[in-house]
């Protein structure tokens, strides 16, 4: 029927049939994404265990970056820290497994919060209940979480690392010393992350490099996400142009292949000797308007993350961002 349907039918008509039957498939296949985000991400309330942990490691993470900061402010995060405490104490009551790395991370980054305080003689009492935090929480003393200090040995020679130690010696930096960064290096590290694979070798990645200073600035004032920092000198935007993806089922292609590129391309910037740090670009549609408006970017582009750019400074301060285990992550079928 379909075959014969083909001989009699004008290919016009037939086009228009496939236009309309594929616009029944993104409905339900938009529909089906939402679905699942929409029942399964970690809402506020909800206590079930892999949601807790959830938030036990974006509350964590918040801590580690206070405690990693370069102009270390003494008190702040006055409203994570007992959102991060109620967490930790909820994790327990439910008798969730204490010993899981993301519990025992979040209560190490409580620790060296508490700690770099008392060595000042500061009161953090009134933020938490420092006490029963020891008494009843505290109950290992690795240190997991929390910053790390690190001091650059020899960046320039990056280069000549393997990939092992070059992916496990990565860490995002926010820190840059005040110089312009080598845009020969920078092109080279594009060059590089041009390699990465694509669906059907499509290509569809596209890198705006940033050196102005003042469309940095008003950039990063918009994403909200580097507040307290100082200015990079360099600030990368990745986008996927939409133009290059040809059916409806492709539809999250368009950020796995942004996403594997921008990967790619902070592997580059690190073989290159450079500083960097990816952030988000999950904008709502006020902070994406304004981001497009600023850079040009096309309605037909999305925007998959910003990279900030700079030479390592000699001493400078990460968070530890723990890493979950193989044998947490993977399962054999
Ligand atoms: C897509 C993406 C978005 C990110 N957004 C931010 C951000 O807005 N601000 C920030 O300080 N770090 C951001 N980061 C950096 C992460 O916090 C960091 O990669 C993570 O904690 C792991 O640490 P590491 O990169 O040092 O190994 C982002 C990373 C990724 C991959």
């Amino acid at each position: 029927m379909k075959k014969e349907l083909k001989y009699i039918l004008p290919d016009t008509f037939l086009e228009k049939l496939k236009q309309i039957r594929n616009y029944g498939r993104s409905l339900y296949l938009f529909k089906l994404d939402k679905k699942r985000f929409l029942q399964n991400y970690s809402k506020k309330n909800f206590v079930n265990e892999e949601q807790l942990k959830a938030r036990l490691i974006f509350y964590s993470h918040s801590v580690e970056k206070g405690l990693a900061r370069e102009n270390f402010r003494y008190y702040f995060g006055k409203n994570v820290i007992p959102e991060l405490y109620r967490l930790v104490k909820l994790y327990k009551k439910s008798n969730y497994d204490t010993y899981n790395s993301i519990y025992l991370n979040a209560v190490s980054v409580l620790n060296q919060y508490i700690s770099v305080h008392e060595e000042k003689r500061y009161d953090v009492k009134p933020i938490i209940n420092v006490q029963e935090f020891k008494e009843f929480y505290l109950n290992h003393n690795f240190k997991i979480g929390g910053a790390k200090q690190l001091s650059c040995v020899d960046v320039n020679k990056n280069y000549r690392k393997n990939f092992k130690n070059l992916a496990l010696e990565r860490n995002s930096v926010r820190d840059y010393q005040n110089s312009s960064v080598d845009l020969k290096k920078i092109n080279e590290a594009v060059e590089i992350a041009l390699k990465t694979p694509s669906v059907c070798n499509r290509q569809s990645s596209r890198v705006r490099i940033i050196q102005d200073k003042t469309i940095i600035e008003k950039a990063l004032k918009i994403q909200g996400g580097f507040n307290g920092y100082t200015c990079p000198p360099c600030l990368i935007m990745i986008t996927t142009d939409t133009n290059y993806f040809i059916d409806v089922t492709e539809r999250n292609q368009i950020y796995i292949d942004g996403g594997l590129f921008a990967m790619s391309l902070l592997y580059a910037l690190e073989y290159e000797g450079l500083a960097a740090c990816a952030l988000n670009t999950m904008f709502d549609i006020k902070r994406d308007k304004k981001t497009r408006k600023l850079l040009d970017i096309p309605d037909s582009e999305n925007l998959i993350l910003y990279i900030t750019v700079g030479n390592f400074k000699k001493n400078y301060k990460v968070p530890m961002s723990h890493r979950l285990c193989v044998n947490e992550i993977t399962s054999y079928i």
